[in-house]
């Protein structure tokens, strides 16, 4: 990461995952990178989006070690036990869109809440990782409904954070970003050990993007490869 400062400082949200885990490991390997913070249901700073207040208690304690130049969301689901990405309109339930939607947009937005505030002011970057199929112009297919609308949803909190921040932290991108597909325990049901990348691989790709983006790049939709996707 050239373009943040000697001994930045990154945090990364869902840091269990495949994505948060590769993510992690990059970091903790960049000479430039003087302390990698990373957090989820299960690590020593607790982040579960089954618990408001956590989301609170995590960046409390991590203020002392802040501003911070990388803060990295790579929480989301796709299924849970008892719930899969709907294929028609018959498939849907309230349970089911409402835990979606706490996870993959509700979480993710107060993350932005908590964490946006110590984002350094000069130069710095929050992705939230979303999801080309949240896309609505790129929709083609149907299907997944909860999912799609969840990401779509992101997006918008994603955009509209950008627009708040701007004013108080001219130097902070903040973007949603497309992994593509990625091997890991949400794409496995999906074929994702045969038709996705490593996660290491993607992660590697979207670091390189994260560090070309400047602050007239903040509130964009981005892939991994850069490209700009459609909303
Ligand atoms: N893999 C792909 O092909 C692909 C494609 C497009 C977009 N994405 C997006 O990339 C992101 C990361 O996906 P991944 O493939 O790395 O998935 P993953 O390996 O399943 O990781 C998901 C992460 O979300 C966390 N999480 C789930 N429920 C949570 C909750 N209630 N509170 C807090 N954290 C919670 C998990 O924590 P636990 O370990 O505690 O469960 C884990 O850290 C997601 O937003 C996904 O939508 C992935």
């Amino acid at each position: 990461m050239q373009s943040l400062p000697e001994g930045f400082r990154a945090v990364v949200i869902g840091a269990s995952g495949a994505l948060g885990t590769a993510f992690c490991d990059l970091l903790r390997a960049d000479p430039r990178c003087a302390g990698v913070w990373g957090l989820g249901r299960q690590a020593a700073m607790r982040v579960d989006f089954a618990d408001e207040a956590s989301l609170a208690e995590a960046a409390a304690a991590l203020r002392q070690h802040g501003p911070f130049h990388l803060v990295l969301v790579a929480t989301g689901v796709l299924h849970l036990p008892g719930v899969q990405p709907e294929k028609r309109l018959a498939d849907l339930s309230f349970a089911a869109m409402e835990e979606i939607f706490r996870i993959n947009t509700f979480g993710p937005a107060l993350v932005m809440r908590h964490f946006a505030p110590m984002l350094d002011r000069q130069r710095s970057v929050l992705a939230v990782l979303s999801a080309k199929v949240g896309s609505l112009g790129d929709n083609r297919l149907g299907g997944w409904y909860s999912y799609r609308a969840s990401k779509a949803a992101l997006n918008m909190m994603v955009k509209t954070a950008a627009i708040e921040m701007r004013r108080t932290h001219p130097g902070a991108v903040l973007v949603a970003l497309h992994p593509g597909t990625v091997r890991s325990a949400l794409s496995r049901p999906f074929r994702g050990d045969e038709i996705g990348r490593d996660p290491a691989e993607a992660a590697t790709a979207m670091l390189e993007v994260l560090d070309g983006l400047n602050s007239d790049d903040s509130g964009s939709f981005v892939a991994y490869d850069g490209r700009r996707l459609p909303w």
